[in-house]
């Protein structure tokens, strides 16, 4: 699987580190966090974003459906010994949900890989207690540059049908704003895509 390649080297990059940092404070700014909640991260791969997190939530789930991302993650999480970061092999497109429920779940670069956004979106409502939170953080509109051909998932999302789906799924007050610029060389020298965060609240 393709995740499964590149997820030895994933932590090298330094823009991806950067994204993850960004994007943590994005959510910091946006979600009044509490050290009382149990979190999931959806498509987690190597756990960037919460081990950016981590110091501010009592335990978080973090789900992924490669298996080589969640070996790296499992060889991260025993050299630092936390105790409250516990991977879970998950695809919510074909497995069964988890019993659990949450108080917030954040997903990264995750949501233009899934076909069936919808689907995902309401999977993701049911897996949330009333009040809890949802931060979607993913490209914008893009022209299809940034995986280049062979891309199978989306080019990013448009912002206003992306918060249709997701009051569709059950959410209110959705939120978005800009929370990274990131740059990517592609076929016609290095670009600038930017991300937004999606901000949503289950009644
Ligand atoms: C672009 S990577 C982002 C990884 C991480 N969030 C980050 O920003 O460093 C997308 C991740 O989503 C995972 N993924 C893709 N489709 C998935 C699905 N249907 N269910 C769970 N994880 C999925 C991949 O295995 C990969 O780890």
């Amino acid at each position: 699987m393709h995740f499964d390649d590149k997820a030895k080297t994933w932590d090298s990059d330094p823009i991806k580190r950067e994204r993850a940092f960004a994007v943590a404070a994005a959510i910091r700014r946006r979600i009044p966090l509490s050290s009382d909640w149990h979190a999931l991260e959806y498509g987690c791969g190597t756990g960037l974003l919460s081990f950016a997190l981590h110091a501010e939530l009592s335990r978080i789930t973090l789900a992924d459906s490669s298996p080589g991302m969640l070996a790296v993650l499992e060889d991260k999480i025993a050299a630092t010994g936390f105790s409250h970061l516990h991977p879970l092999a998950l695809d919510l497109v074909t497995d069964p949900p988890p019993a659990e429920r949450y108080d917030l779940i954040y997903t990264l670069m995750t949501l233009h890989h899934v076909a069936d956004v919808g689907r995902l979106l309401r999977a993701l409502h049911g897996l949330l207690r009333p009040g809890g939170w949802l931060a979607i953080a993913d490209l914008d509109r893009e022209d299809g540059s940034f995986h280049g051909p062979g891309f199978t998932g989306h080019n990013g999302f448009d912002r206003t049908a992306l918060r249709v789906q997701l009051m569709r799924a059950g959410f209110d007050e959705v939120d978005f704003s800009t929370c990274y610029a990131m740059k990517k060389a592609t076929d016609r020298g290095v670009r600038e895509y930017p991300l937004f965060l999606a901000v949503a609240n289950r009644p």
